[in-house]
């Protein structure tokens, strides 16, 4: 599987296995241990999502070594501050089984619809973030879903960010948060790299896919690793588990990849991380 190598040489899988509205228990970690056994070896969680028990369960499952998997988690919005976020990491340890993370990201910055003095927030959460990074217990530390004005203050501390995390798919580029974020050393991870789903009817990509003699999934996700993000699919459904990962033995062309690129906004979240109030 290919790999990016983070600003401080950490070496990250480019294709992540994704777990946003997996439920705990059982079914996350059934997935994770199907994932993992069939070739995953990024597995993508957070605090928020409810189920870093089910996660943890499935990393154990799968008789894999620990150090053999890129894990990552996230600080929830609720934790943000620097004795928050510290007390946070250790839940976040605590109930996924393990003694560190390989990435650590701030899930959503405080913006200034929530707080006067949201900059200080995000940069005490960094300062948190920094802390356990130097101590050596997370491996690389990064955002999720920040903008160039959230990432200003922090890029002008110590130790920057490694990743941005944000919202990609065909129909939601963020051309200008992509750019910023690797003019400033970040690798680009892309969340709902199939938008949600809603990607997977489009014409265009079910044209392509055909073309290929792919699913629209893999076209998506191969849009993804084309232009040079790391892509964390989520499904907790066997077979596609498998799909999206089968990405490497086809390529799409530049004409593909032009007109994919070109399709204007469609399937994206709506929520603007400059306002959203969470
Ligand atoms: P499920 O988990 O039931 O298999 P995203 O990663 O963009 O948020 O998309 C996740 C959604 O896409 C989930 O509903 C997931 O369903 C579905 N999904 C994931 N992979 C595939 C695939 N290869 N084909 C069809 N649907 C998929």
């Amino acid at each position: 599987m290919q790999t990016v190598t983070l600003s401080n040489g950490v070496v990250m899988p480019r294709i992540g296995y994704g777990t946003w509205k997996t439920p705990s228990g059982e079914v996350a970690a059934s997935a994770v241990a199907y994932a993992l056994t069939h070739g995953y070896r990024h597995v993508d969680t957070a605090a928020c999502y409810g189920n870093e028990e089910g996660v943890g369960e499935g990393i154990r499952r799968s008789g894999l070594k620990r150090e053999e998997i890129f894990l990552t988690s996230k600080l929830w919005n609720a934790d943000r501050g620097y004795e928050s976020a510290l007390a946070a990491f250790e839940q976040s340890l605590a109930r996924l089984g393990t003694d560190y993370l390989d990435l650590y990201l701030i899930h959503w910055p405080a913006n200034h619809t929530q707080f006067e003095n949201w900059e200080q927030i995000n940069l005490d959460s960094w300062r948190a973030m920094t802390e356990l990074y130097r101590a050596g217990r997370i491996r690389a530390i990064g955002v999720s879903n920040f903008h160039p004005k959230h990432l200003a203050a922090l890029l002008k501390t110590e130790v920057p960010p490694m990743v941005n995390q944000i919202e990609l798919h065909p129909g939601f580029l963020q051309q200008s948060v992509v750019e910023f974020s690797r003019a400033n050393g970040m690798a680009v991870e892309a969340w709902s790299p199939l938008g949600m789903g809603a990607m997977l009817q489009h014409p265009l990509i079910c044209r392509i896919a055909e073309e290929c003699g792919r699913s629209a999934a893999q076209v998506c996700l191969r849009f993804g690793l084309q232009r040079g993000y790391t892509v964390l699919p989520k499904s907790v459904t066997p077979a596609r588990i498998e799909e999206n990962l089968r990405l490497y033995d086809f390529s799409l062309s530049e004409e593909q990849m032009a007109a994919i690129a070109s399709l204007p906004i469609c399937g994206e979240s709506g929520w603007d991380p400059d306002t959203v109030s969470f």
